[in-house]
């Protein structure tokens, strides 16, 4: 398993995404749980783009419940029909949000986010186990390379 990451954050973020992928791709190979892939997941982004708060929350029946994450204390559950992890959850796609402020029902579990992206995980069966949730102190903090590249690289997570 690598231990360290090399990524020139000085080049574009395209380039840094590709950078990154074959280093995530190393890390999570060979690992098959869970909450050890989503772990170190969490804290390549958080040490590559800093973004305010990176975790994930897992599907448990009705709700999600909150997993690895890096940054403040954050909900530990979140139910269907309000916020964007359940947006994202429930429409089975990445929701991407500029500016919190104007999505209604938002779950704000931190005062300081101003925008989010949340991206769903799904098993063999393309139901969703989990979502990626990341918040950003800026608006519009988020793009759709974010997610297009984000996307790409939770297909190294495998399933439970
Ligand atoms: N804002 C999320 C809740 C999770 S926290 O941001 C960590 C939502 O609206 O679902």
């Amino acid at each position: 398993m690598a231990e360290s990451l090399y990524v020139d954050l000085n080049q574009d973020r395209a380039s840094i995404y590709s950078s990154l992928y074959p280093q995530m791709k190393a890390l999570i190979e060979g690992e098959t749980h869970p909450v050890a892939n989503m772990a170190n997941f969490c804290a390549v982004l958080k040490s590559v783009f800093d973004w305010h708060w990176i975790g994930f929350y897992t599907v448990l029946g009705d709700e999600l419940v909150l997993g690895p994450f890096q940054g403040p204390i954050a909900c530990t559950r979140l139910y269907k029909g309000k916020g964007v992890c359940a947006a994202a959850w429930e429409s089975k796609s990445a929701v991407l949000v500029d500016d919190v402020e104007a999505f209604p029902g938002h779950v704000a579990c931190s005062s300081f986010t101003q925008s989010e992206l949340v991206i769903p995980l799904f098993d063999g069966a393309c139901e969703v186990w989990a979502v990626l949730d990341l918040d950003s102190t800026e608006l519009a903090g988020f793009d759709d390379l974010d997610r297009v590249e984000l996307e790409k690289m939770l297909q190294l997570i495998p399933a439970p």
